[in-house]
């Protein structure tokens, strides 16, 4: 289904149309003695003509100018022998144009067998797949306007939807499933208008094996009857990038007064221990920015198949296990998935060009709740580390992929995941924080979340926001072209802000004087090395490396068995760039048990520049595949062909 464009033709496309085709260009050449070479996938990344619609959302086919969905009403029955989810969505719905006869849907593999409105049958059309957006549904609108209601069947290969078995789980005796909806997948398991800007209340009926627990983005009772059929309720209307929806063996444990964590039983107890700091960053970031406004906040842990570190569904923030380290080191993940209930749940972003709105606003707010909650130490050092993922990606994207308000006109949002929204968005917010003041910075943050709360907002409405209010008030410190600068070039704007952070003088020095070959590793004193100080420390590598020298880290630190899923990524990628062949059974156990794409994609892409690599990539892609969700399966089976 997925194609990776045929490379030597794209290359040249590209090439030809930016001078700065950097990614393409060094994926594809360097040290890759195979053919056919492998151009990892950036599509449709010729510029389209005219200009951007502002507000338009491109990757829906629905129609909510005319009418728009208000409700939904679900009652599915979760079948883990056929792989699929069965039943109907019951749509209320807003006509905003009193002569609108049609509701047009978005829907992604979906079977239909009927759309009913009360008894009677109405007329529908299910258009042709239009690529990745998949196929409109077209319902004639019964002239009372009463709710419709679409019986249908999900396919088992859904693109939001991974269907474990039993030993793909902790437990081993039971399935699992969870959905991911963001960022154009819900249609894949409800046919919904899936924009962000639609925004619905929802309940839910879930019918599981009667052993299992269903889990929603919703009101979810940690005392409920495991009966096998479930009730759900999102009374706050929500984008369709949040409906979410797990099913498994799972149990709960309460963290805190309004913080909890479910788990498969065998996870629970290092889950609860890891993340026992979430009531307090949910105070933290109370006490900053405004009331939390989603009641209760519980984190759910998911197989290790989960394809990313986190996913911010309102009221259950969905976690990948990979960070369960036993220390805390990398519990910044849950501060931004909590952060995402102010920035992102709250305030949304209106079309996936806006992205940077939820991520950017998300990262600026998960560094400064680490600063409360942990110190400036830390914050200081992730700051650092975030900053020097931004440069990388700097280094390794089009220049059209490094503006925040970026183009995605014709492009699947999954292609275009860099650390741009994240990373630049934070470093923008941070450098008008120094430029007024955090007090002044924090009180606009603050009246900001509550003058959009449930809203889904452009990038241009920001701006119109900001000109009103910041620019305005601080006329002296702030210019709408600086601002526009960051919103809409490349790169990151001359004497931006840059993180420091004392801690990693010292690793600089130890680095440096064990490449001189003047310390043995084994006598860099290491003692009190946070986790933060290790990644500083292997990020910063020369890019080639003898395998004497990284045998002498290997012997002192035992990198290669390390079990802190960061520290060993980084390791991982440093040893497949140097061939270092002790470490590649290692990599081989990482890549089969991992699922997570930002830890496994940048191996694989490592792995692809040589013939060796390939070959071991795709063997472990190969025995890994069935376990992967179809995300990360997408983004990486390129490499290995
Ligand atoms: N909302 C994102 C995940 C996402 C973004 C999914 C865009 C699909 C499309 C989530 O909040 C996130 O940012 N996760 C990061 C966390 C990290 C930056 C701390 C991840 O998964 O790595
Ligand atoms: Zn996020």
């Amino acid at each position: 289904m997925f194609k990776f464009i045929p490379t030597l033709v794209f290359v040249f496309a590209l090439s030809a149309c930016s001078e700065q085709a950097k990614e393409a260009n060094s994926d594809s050449t360097n040290g890759s003695k195979s053919e056919p070479k492998f151009v990892e996938k950036i599509d449709n990344l010729t510029s389209i003509e005219g200009a951007i619609e502002v507000g338009k959302d491109y990757h829906s086919q629905s129609n909510p100018e005319q009418v728009s969905v208000k409700d939904i009403a679900l009652d599915l029955t979760v079948d883990f022998e056929q792989k699929v989810l069965r039943g109907t969505a019951t749509l209320s719905y807003q006509k905003h144009d009193a002569a609108a006869k049609t509701l047009i849907l978005d829907t992604n593999d979906l079977a239909i067998s009927s759309v009913r409105s009360g008894d009677s049958e109405l007329q529908y059309t299910l258009k042709n797949e239009n690529s990745f957006l998949g196929s409109a549904l077209e319902i004639a609108l019964p002239a009372d306007s009463q709710p419709v209601t679409i019986s249908y069947t999900t396919s088992p290969s859904a693109t939001g939807v991974q269907w474990l078995t039993p030993e793909q789980t902790a437990g081993g005796k039971h399935p699992f499933l969870f959905t991911q909806a963001q960022a154009i997948h819900a249609r894949s398991f409800i046919p919904l208008q899936d924009s962000p800007q639609v925004r619905v209340t929802y309940s839910a009926t879930i019918r599981t094996p009667k052993d299992l627990l269903a889990v929603m983005s919703a009101s979810n009772d940690p005392d409920t009857e495991r009966d096998g059929v479930y009730e759900f309720s999102m009374p706050q209307a929500v984008p369709s990038y949040l409906i979410a929806l797990a099913v498994g063996d799972l149990e709960f444990r309460a963290m805190g007064e309004r913080t909890g964590v479910y788990a498969e039983p065998s996870m629970l107890d290092a889950a609860a221990a890891e993340f026992e700091d979430t009531e307090s960053m949910l105070i933290a970031t109370e006490n900053t920015y405004g009331p939390y406004s989603w009641d209760r906040y519980d984190l759910l842990i998911l197989p290790p198949s989960f394809p990313f570190g986190g996913m911010e569904n309102p009221r259950l923030s969905f976690i990948t296990p990979t960070v369960i380290a036993g220390d805390k080191s990398l519990v910044s993940l849950i501060a931004h998935e909590l952060a995402h209930s102010w920035s992102g749940n709250a305030v949304s972003n209106a079309t996936w060009r806006d992205l940077w709105l939820n991520e950017g606003f998300t990262t600026y707010l998960t560094y400064r709740i680490m600063e409360i909650v942990y110190g400036t130490d830390r914050f200081n050092m992730e700051a650092v580390l975030g900053f020097q993922d931004l440069e990388a990606d700097i280094a390794r994207l089009d220049e059209r992929d490094e503006i925040l308000a970026i183009d995605l006109r014709g492009r699947d949002p999954d292609d275009v995941f860099s650390n741009i929204p994240y990373e630049k968005g934070a470093l923008f917010l941070r450098e008008i924080e120094l430029s007024i003041g955090r007090d002044n910075f924090d009180a606009f943050l603050k009246q900001y979340f509550q003058d959009f709360a449930f809203q889904s907002i452009t990038t241009d409405q920001f701006i119109a926001y900001l000109d009103k209010t910041l620019l305005a008030q601080h006329s002296d410190k702030l210019s709408e072209e600086r601002i526009k600068q960051w919103i809409f070039e490349a790169g990151i704007p001359d004497a931006a802000p840059t993180p420091k952070s004392n801690a990693f003088s010292l690793v600089d020095d130890a680095r440096s004087s064990w490449l001189d070959g003047k310390l043995d590793a084994k006598n860099i004193k290491t003692e009190g090395w946070t986790v933060h100080q290790w990644l500083y420390f292997l990020n910063n590598m020369p890019d080639e490396l003898s395998s004497a020298q990284l045998a002498n880290l290997d012997a002192a630190f035992g990198l290669t068995e390390s079990k802190n899923n960061e520290i060993a990524h980084s390791w991982l990628l440093i040893s497949v760039e140097n061939w270092y062949q002790p470490a590649l059974p290692r990599l081989h156990d990482y890549l089969t048990s991992i699922g997570r794409n930002k830890l496994v994609k940048p191996l694989y892409r490592a792995l692809a520049k040589t013939e060796e690599g390939k070959a071991l990539g795709r063997k472990a892609f190969t025995q890994a595949k069935s376990g992967y969700h179809p995300l990360t399966v997408k983004a990486n089976e390129g490499f290995i062909q």
